[in-house]
């Protein structure tokens, strides 16, 4: 079972849309194991971010991260990283396609909607930045007999 961070994007809050994204994910059958709304700081958007220091979009991406809260979520299943990125859909929502999140909500690639951690180990580090161990919780589902075989 893996847990990645999700991050719906201040663009998300700002929109009205964190309800209609987490409840994607939702009912693809992953769990929620933690939820909490952060208004990121610089320094915080600096460690989430650090491998971007120093390309083109990095200023422009910090602003963003840091200009209104947005709603972080541990999230859990089986292959939930690519899971998660594939209801996602492409970085650009200009390409994204139809039917992911960011292929029917976003225009642009500034502003589009929700971060995934991109491989096991990329969560691994992304949980760490914005959970404490308390914070994911571990519980069963009744439900989830009829969604893993
Ligand atoms: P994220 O980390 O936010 O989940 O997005 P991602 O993996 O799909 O894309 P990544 O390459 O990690 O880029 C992080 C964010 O930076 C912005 N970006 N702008 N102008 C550009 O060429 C450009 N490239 C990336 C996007 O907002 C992207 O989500
Ligand atoms: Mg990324």
């Amino acid at each position: 079972m893996e847990t990645t961070l999700i991050l719906v994007k201040p663009d998300g809050v700002q929109r009205g849309l964190v309800g209609e994204i987490i409840g994607r994910l939702e009912r693809k059958g992953l769990r929620i194991a933690g939820l909490k709304m952060v208004h990121v700081n610089e320094e915080l958007a600096n460690k989430h971010y650090g491998e971007h220091v120093g390309k083109p979009f990095f200023d422009s991406l910090v602003k963003f991260i840091t200009s209104s809260p947005l709603v972080a979520m541990a999230l859990e299943g089986e292959n939930a990283v690519e899971v998660a990125r594939n209801l996602m859909g492409s970085t650009n929502p200009k390409e994204a396609a139809p039917g992911t999140i960011r292929g029917d909500y976003g225009l642009t690639i500034g502003m589009n909607l929700i971060h995934g951690s991109d491989s096991l180990e990329s969560a691994r580090r992304e949980l760490s930045i914005f959970f404490e161990g308390l914070e994911i919780t571990e519980y069963d589902r009744a439900i989830d007999q009829w969604i893993i075989e």
